[in-house]
This record gives structure tokens, sequence and C-alpha cells, in this order.
């Protein structure tokens, strides 16, 4: 138990990092200086593992933020966020995420949400939209990110791209995964609907 406690903490603190260097972050939302660890109660998905046996290059961009979300990802709540209905079940198969810091998540707080995000490799995300206001921040692999009209730009580590409330996105991953944080601002009700 000390032991996942520390590896929330130190991935908590090496965010909290990022926040310090990074404008477009810092900008978007300031740090939450109320941030309270809850507990590390898990739920596991298709995706816990194939986050947990990824393992990127010391070298490249992220790489510490990347190995401790990585580690963490058998001991954090996953989830799936949408039905059969709505979406495919190989998307259910290939997609996850837990709130690592909002008002459900490990580290709660009521002025913001970080979701982690992963998608496995060749994958359609399809467009879908939400009240809150979101950044989202690439902290492994790359994806097209598109928006209704199909304009589009590939992101890569360390990018990043604003949607504005209800804006319309969608993500389409190729021969790489991608594992982002996904940041909400002013609402914070988990509806996001996908577009029929
Ligand atoms: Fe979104």
């Amino acid at each position: 138990m000390y032991k996942t406690e520390n590896l929330f903490k130190n991935t908590i603190n090496e965010i909290q990092n990022l926040w310090k260097t990074n404008k477009n972050l810092s900008k978007f939302v300031s740090w939450p200086q109320d941030l309270k660890f809850t507990n590390s109660q898990n739920k596991r998905i298709a995706v816990t593992d194939k986050l947990s046996s990824w393992n990127i290059n010391d070298q490249s961009s992220n790489s510490k933020i990347h190995k401790l979300i990585s580690n963490l990802s058998q001991y954090v709540r996953w989830e799936s966020g949408y039905y059969e209905k709505d979406v495919s079940k190989s998307f259910l198969n290939n997609y996850g995420f837990f709130e690592l810091i909002g008002p459900t998540g490990h580290f709660e707080t009521t002025k913001m949400a970080l979701y982690v995000n992963f998608l496995d490799k060749n994958t359609i995300y399809p467009l879908h939209n939400h009240e809150a206001e979101e950044l989202y921040y690439i902290v492994s692999g790359e994806a097209k990110f598109e928006d209704e009209k199909g304009e589009y730009k590939i992101l890569t580590p360390t990018e990043t791209r604003f949607h504005k409330s209800y804006e319309p996105h969608a993500i389409t991953t190729y021969k790489k995964q991608i594992l982002s944080f996904v940041i909400w601002k002013n609402k914070f009700e988990k509806v996001s609907k996908i577009f029929k």
C-alpha cells in the first residue's frame, strides 16, 4: 500500500513540475492547491495492460512521466466512458481513461479535472463533444486531431490542443497509440456525446 501511495504521489509531483514549465497548461488552469489523495481503489479494463506494457525509450520526451503513468495503470480506476450501443466493441477494447485529478479522482479537487487518456493504435475515436472547455496535452505516441470540417493536425509529445465548450472533435491513431492528459475546466459532469 505504501509503495502504491508513493507511486501516486511521485506521479502527481511530476505532473505539477510540468505545470511549472509549460505555459499552455498553467495558462489554461492554475495548478490546484487543494489536492487531496483519496484512495487507490482500482478498476481494470481492456487497456489497463496495454498501457502497463507500453515501454518508451528513455531519451524520448516525457519518458519519466510516461513510465510513472504506465506503472500506475494497474492501480487506477479505469473507465470506458461509453456503452457498446454508442461505439463499436473494438473501440471499447482500445480506449479508456482514468480521473487522476478531479471531483471524483484519485486526487480530489473541485477546481479542475485531469483525465489520463489512452487510445490504442489504428483506432478512430469518432466526433464527440461536451460542455467543459478542454486542453489535450500529449504525453507519448501520436494521433490525428480533427474538427467537424475535417481540418486536422497530427499531435506529438508535449503538444497541446484546446477545444472550446461543445466544440466537436475526433481523434484517429494509425501506427502509434497515444497517451494524453485531458484537462477540463468550468464544467465537470462527465458527459461526452458521440455524434451519430
Ligand atoms: Fe474532449
